[in-house]
């Protein structure tokens, strides 16, 4: 199987994990690294909303709290018709370790849409 659908499938199958009974709306992430290794992550939803955190930085947090922060690709998997494309508290994290990863959205239909994440977030803050 190839990386990228390696990817996808993980992302798939990570969504199903996802905590997330009061907004029921259910993402999975996988991010892989430079050596082909893959970290998922889920939404994980909180009584007190504001703590939710998104599937996209939970897979990256993964990574980098295992010594991982060469990333080439993440793919984010949600099971609605539209594409769910990160949102900018993600998208600031992502460029932080990879300003041009590559960015795989995959809807309920297995639709695949992807970007670099420089065109995703042209003007990310840096100092
Ligand atoms: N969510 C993500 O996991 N990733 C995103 O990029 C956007 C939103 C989650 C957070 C919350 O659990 C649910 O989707 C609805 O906002």
């Amino acid at each position: 199987m190839k990386q990228v659908e390696k990817l996808i499938k993980a992302a798939k199958q990570a969504s199903k994990f996802a905590y997330a009974p009061y907004s029921k709306f259910k993402v999975g992430a996988a991010i892989m690294t430079d050596k082909g290794k893959i970290y998922t992550g889920v939404n994980i939803e909180n009584a007190s909303y504001g703590l939710t955190v998104c599937a996209e930085r939970v897979a990256i947090f993964k990574g980098i709290s295992e010594g991982k922060k060469k990333f080439k690709a993440i793919a984010i998997y949600t099971n609605t018709k539209n594409f769910t494309a990160p949102c900018g508290a993600c998208l600031q994290v992502m460029q932080e370790f990879n300003p041009k990863l590559y960015v795989i959205l995959i809807n309920s239909k297995n639709e695949i849409k992807q970007y670099n994440l420089s065109s995703l977030l042209p003007h990310a803050f840096k100092f």
